[in-house]
């Protein structure tokens, strides 16, 4: 695992983003993992200036996005479809026929999940996939458990994840209790990976990860500590608590 420490949030945001800069000049048509929630944001906006300024072109990419919510249109302002077109697509050249996220109203979710992880094999794979942690250690929806999902599959919320989440919905009742979520496999299988994590309230979880000794379903993120190209990109709040 190699760790970086940023002095900020925007510091943090300018080196995720320019790591994905330099692996899309590396190969144009990068396949490449996104995440929504707060983290990101600040990378994504770094990416749209380069896009902006310097002409960085996303028309040969691919994107797969980690997960959706289960039963919530795509036009729902909390939805992650309309997220990723509000914070990132609308913003870059990239081909919507290019991007790809989980489908949480398919008529047939299982199914759906099955072929959300061929497609991306067929795709090439993921190259470099960007993840956020949630305070209970999850990544993407796989939330501490006894065991936890291989491919994409479809979550019960934990009540904490509910309460965390509430807070860009009108009610927590309005909070959708099921989402389809790339699996703890789907993400392992990406060649490289950037784990984002500001701010005071992820410095539990990032202390404990950054023991590095143990892997737990109970942590899911601790499994990445097995993945040979990970690389960790904290503030200090987040680093030191
Ligand atoms: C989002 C996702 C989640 C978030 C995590 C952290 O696609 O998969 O795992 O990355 O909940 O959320 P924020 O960044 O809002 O603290």
């Amino acid at each position: 695992m190699k760790l970086i420490v940023e002095k900020d949030y925007q510091g943090l945001s300018k080196r995720a983003a320019d790591i994905i800069r330099e692996e899309m000049n590396r190969k144009p048509d990068l396949v490449l993992g996104l995440a929504t929630g707060s983290t990101p944001v600040g990378m994504y906006k770094e990416l749209i200036r380069f896009h902006k300024e310097e002409g960085l072109d996303f028309s040969k990419v691919t994107t797969f996005n980690l997960d959706e919510y289960v039963g919530i249109d795509k036009g729902n302002p909390n939805s992650y479809h309309y997220y990723m077109k509000d914070v990132f697509f609308d913003h870059i050249n990239i081909k919507p026929e290019n991007t790809y996220i989980p489908d949480g109203n398919a008529p047939d979710l299982e199914k759906h999940c099955k072929e959300y992880d061929r497609l991306i094999e067929e795709k090439g794979g993921i190259d470099v996939q960007v993840l956020g942690i949630g305070e209970n250690g999850h990544i993407a929806f796989n939330e501490p458990d006894d065991e936890l999902n291989v491919g994409t599959s479809i979550v019960k919320l934990t009540q904490s994840t509910i309460e965390v989440n509430s807070r860009f919905f009108d009610s927590i009742e309005d909070v959708p209790k099921f989402a389809i979520t790339m699996g703890i496999g789907s993400i392992m299988k990406a060649r490289k990976i950037l784990l984002l994590a500001n701010g005071i309230r992820k410095s539990n979880v990032i202390k404990e990860l950054l023991k590095g000794d143990k892997i737990s379903t109970r942590l899911p993120a601790s499994i990445l500590l097995l993945h040979p190209d990970l690389t960790v990109i904290v503030d200090e709040e987040a680093y030191n608590g």
